[in-house]
């Protein structure tokens, strides 16, 4: 089966690391974040992985070569746009995937629902407290989706489950994306499509989207080995305290220096007797957030 990534957009909120690094590329646990997806969408049978790229696709290529295709847009065509850019020649029931979501799904057990209901389009779903940055689905009985709310007003959402950013689509999906501007699947298709195919499936798993500070660090104490992870390269004194922590390549933690549920970024350096708590250090020695 193909699976479609959404890997174009810009990062804004995970600036100034998205200045360099688009989104796909940071590391999670010191391997890219796109790694780690494609290892999961692998695992449930998916044999062929199209990435529809728009903000600097070189690094992703640079990185993957080969083991990926990639569809670079002219100009940001939106996530509607951008699926319908990268699959407009499929002729086969296909999966797409948001970029920077990392899941735990039975992709395999969606699939399968969406087949059971001879469904248009699949949507997985996870439960949050606050559905204000997220698309809330309502759903009836049987699955079939009776609303879909992008990005509500806080406090103003009817549930809380939220689309988690993976569907099964089929290509006659395809004809409601006008071709030639942008078109949010979100904003514009799901709309078309509540009443007239589109189901939604639960899923109670493990489900992170990287794309916002907190949650970028969250993601990377969550699939760092119990205890912590330090790269090969680094350096930690002896009589330096790092605890519950992500230190990436060539960084140098000196003697005395504490650090603790955070992440250092490449080449980061904490020098003695300074204290790094939830933090993202960069490069340069210096806190990103
Ligand atoms: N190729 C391409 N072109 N990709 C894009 C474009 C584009 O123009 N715009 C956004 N993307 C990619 C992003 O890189 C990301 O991987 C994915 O599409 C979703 O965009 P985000 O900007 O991360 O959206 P969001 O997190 O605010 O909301 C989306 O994800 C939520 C779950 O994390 C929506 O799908 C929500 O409904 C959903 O709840
Ligand atoms: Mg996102």
């Amino acid at each position: 089966m193909i699976a479609v990534v959404l890997a174009g957009g810009e990062g804004t909120r995970l600036r100034p690391l998205t200045h360099t690094t688009p989104k796909p590329m940071l590391p999670i646990a010191n391997r890219p974040f796109l790694e780690h997806q494609i290892a999961h969408l692998r695992a449930h049978g998916i044999d062929r992985v199209v990435l529809a790229c728009g903000y600097r696709p070189d690094a992703i290529r640079a990185h993957f070569g080969a083991e990926l295709e990639y569809v670079v847009e002219p100009q940001p065509l939106g996530t509607g746009g951008a699926i319908a850019h990268a699959a407009r020649a499929l002729s086969e029931t296909f999966v797409v995937a948001n970029g920077d979501v990392i899941t735990d799904l039975d992709l395999s057990a969606l699939v399968r629902f969406h087949r059971d209901r001879e469904a248009r389009m699949t949507l997985a779903l996870h439960p949050v407290d606050d559905p204000s940055r997220y698309g809330v689905v309502v759903t009836a009985a049987d699955g079939a989706v009776t609303a879909f709310v992008e990005k509500p007003a806080p406090g103003t959402a009817p549930a809380v489950t939220i689309n988690a950013g993976t569907y099964v689509v089929e290509p006659d999906v395809l004809d409601l994306i006008p071709e030639g501007r942008a078109v949010s699947v979100e904003y514009e298709v799901f709309p078309l499509l509540v009443g007239a195919g589109l189901y939604a499936h639960s899923s109670n798993g493990y489900w992170r989207d990287i794309g916002t500070p907190e949650s970028y660090l969250a993601a990377n104490l969550e699939w760092m080995p119990a205890g912590g992870l330090v790269d090969p390269s680094a350096h930690v004194d002896p009589g330096a305290d790092v605890t519950g922590s992500v230190v990436g390549p060539r960084c140098r933690v000196e003697a005395g220096a504490r650090v603790s549920r955070s992440v250092l970024l490449e080449g980061a350096v904490v020098t003695a007797g300074r204290t790094v708590e939830n933090r993202v250090m960069g490069s340069d020695g210096e806190p990103v957030w």
